[in-house]
């Protein structure tokens, strides 16, 4: 079907919607199985396997089997949700083989819930309409209130869902599941009924800015690419994601494919570009694979192509896979990257915006400033800058990880404290250790001890302290390890992922790293320290690409706010 009218549109989300009613479609119950990368590796094939041939030796035709992506606490994986017809959703975690056989004889055909495997009453995205109706959906029975509605969960009822409103709830194999939650929808307006400036000054208005680490307000990237003079213009989405301990954009990618490609659509009309890349890394094969099909299905409705929505306006977009360098996610590096060149990053200027791709301009954003373009166009800016803090607009999406009890990701609104991510949501650490520190913005950002707790996550305030949000990545360490660890960690990851190309870079991180060993090794001196100190000033200032400038922040933070640590380690 080629969509060409928003009746279109609204038809096939209503179909879609009709089909997801168990009685609709003449089911009794409909067990999903969160099939993200995290899911996978923890064994949920094997659930999704064995629940298939279960249904299909018994000849069982009315229990309806979905996928989606995951629904962002990775520690608790895998994870189902059984709903029952006219019955509460119920989520089990830690779900394996033998579990649900347990919850398949007892729950799913005979309604007895076990609420020592469950995790949670409800869905994520029912979340708001409970906490609306106390913890309650009318049309609902109740069958266990022993567990906990997911409401009543600091894990889920903190976070504040935009750029992953979807997750949990779609497949993301299928365009009709994102069209049934208003996809496409905003792409339609912004191709059929708004023009170029319009769409720049809603962006603009909303405040949104890059989520890629930087910072830089969307809407005035695109007001430099919508101005210069080119036929040929390029939009990229950077799915790179080459940080240790970060992985929002994955789950991003994997949980809401078309969520990305509409903001695409959108940025592409804004600033005149027919054809986009989406360069993600070759070391997420699920994602590049749920691309490709979103791709091809978005082809398949008008949605990519020629006239899109028979309105003259063509964009074709294809995924490009990174082989795996961090310095690739730089987007300099990245354009040279796609153009089959060897990925080094260039001094700055002429910027992307002017001369990116094929020396052509091109938009670069990052995955997760794509995927708030939809809901701002969708529900204004207005709507956009009453989320967020004084200066950063919207949710940023983090990956918890580390010395935490819940690993995973998630989305909150700008400006929430440090202190409510580690101790609500991440539920704080295990038994017998504390928190004494937070790594924020990886390899490229620093250590935050844990009496700055209460600061704000949000660019600024944590700029002050000598570190940065960066693109989400967030790692608790316990007081059972050592700050100049994980300097060492992250200038190992420096050092191995430094292209060569300028010296500061190539022999700077070299020379910290010995250093770094050498202390670590208990075979530093007090000159030592200094010596370090004083190199990873000179590599923050004249290094050529942000992998080296910013490659000495995890040593920098960590002498400021552990020198303790570096003497101690020094003593003779
Ligand atoms: C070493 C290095 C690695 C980077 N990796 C990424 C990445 O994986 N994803 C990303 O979006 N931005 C990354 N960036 C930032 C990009 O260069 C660029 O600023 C960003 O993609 C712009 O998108 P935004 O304006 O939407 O944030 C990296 C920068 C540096 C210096
Ligand atoms: S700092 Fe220099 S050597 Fe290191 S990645 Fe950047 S350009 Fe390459
Ligand atoms: S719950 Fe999935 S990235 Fe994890």
């Amino acid at each position: 079907m080629i969509v060409n009218k928003i009746s279109d549109l609204e038809s096939i989300k209503n179909k879609t919607l009709e089909m997801t009613k168990l009685d609709s479609v003449k089911k009794t119950a409909r067990i999903t199985v969160h099939m993200g990368t995290c899911g996978i590796a923890s064994g949920a094939k094997d659930v999704l396997n064995s629940l298939k041939n279960k249904l299909k030796d018994e000849h069982i035709k009315n229990i309806e089997i979905k996928t989606t992506g995951c629904i962002g606490i990775c520690s608790k994986e895998p994870l189902i949700t059984v709903e029952r017809f006219g019955e509460e959703p119920i989520i089990y975690e830690y779900v394996n083989v033998e579990k649900l056989n347990e919850i398949y004889d007892s729950h799913i055909k005979k309604g007895n819930v076990i609420a020592k495997y469950a995790l949670a009453r409800g869905k994520e995205v029912e979340l708001e309409e409970r906490v609306d109706n106390n913890g309650h959906i009318e049309s609902q029975k109740i069958v266990d209130s022993s567990i906990k509605g997911i409401e009543e969960i600091p894990f889920f009822r903190k976070q504040k869902r935009i750029v992953m409103r979807n997750r949990g709830a779609i497949d993301p194999y299928k365009i009709t599941d994102y069209i049934s939650r208003d996809g496409y929808m905003a792409a339609y307006k912004a191709v059929t009924e708004l023009d170029s400036q319009k769409i720049i000054e809603e962006v603009l208005d909303s405040g949104l800015r890059g989520r890629g680490g930087a910072g830089f307000p969307t809407g005035l990237k695109w007001k430099f690419a919508s101005k210069a003079d080119s036929k040929e213009k390029y939009i990229i989405c950077n799915a790179d994601e080459g940080d240790p301990g970060a992985f929002m954009d994955r789950s991003v990618l994997e949980s809401d494919p078309h969520s990305i490609i509409e903001g695409m659509i959108i940025a592409a009309k804004a600033v005149g570009a027919t054809k986009g890349f989406i360069y993600c890394r070759a070391e997420y094969p699920l994602a590049v694979e749920i691309l490709n099909k979103a791709l091809s299905q978005a082809r398949a409705y008008g949605i990519l192509g020629k006239n899109i929505f028979d309105s003259n306006f063509d964009l074709d977009i294809e995924v490009y896979e990174g082989a795996g360098a961090f310095v690739c996610g730089e987007e300099t590096a990245l354009i040279h990257s796609i153009e089959g060149k060897r990925g080094n990053p260039r001094l700055k200027i002429p910027y992307p915006a002017q001369k990116g791709v094929f020396s052509k301009p091109t938009v670069i954003n990052n995955v997760e400033t794509l995927a708030n373009i939809s809901p701002i166009i969708l529900n204004g800016s207005d709507w956009f800058r009453q989320i967020g803090s004084e200066k950063s607009k919207g949710t940023k999406v983090f990956s918890i990880t580390g010395d935490i009890n819940n690993v995973g990701c998630v989305e909150i609104p700008i400006g929430t404290s440090i202190k409510t991510v580690l101790d609500d949501i991440a539920d704080g650490t295990q038994q017998g250790s504390t928190i004494k520190a937070v790594q924020l913005g990886g390899p490229s950002g620093g250590c935050l001890p844990a009496n700055y707790f209460d600061t704000q996550l949000d660019y600024e305030p944590l700029q002050e302290l000598g570190v940065i949000m960066g693109s989400g990545g967030m790692i608790a360490i316990n007081d059972k390890k050592s700050a100049v660890d994980i300097a060492r960690f992250f200038m190992n990851f420096c050092a191995d992922e430094s292209c060569g190309k300028c010296l500061p870079g190539r022999e700077g991180t070299r020379q910290m790293l010995n250093i770094l060993n050498k202390i670590c090794d208990g075979k530093g001196n007090k000159e030592d320290v200094a010596k370090l100190e004083d190199l990873a000033q000179v590599v923050k200032k004249t290094a050529l690409c942000g992998l080296g400038k910013t490659a000495p922040n995890p040593i920098l933070s960590t002498l400021k706010y552990f020198k303790n640590e570096y003497e101690e380690a020094v003593k003779e």
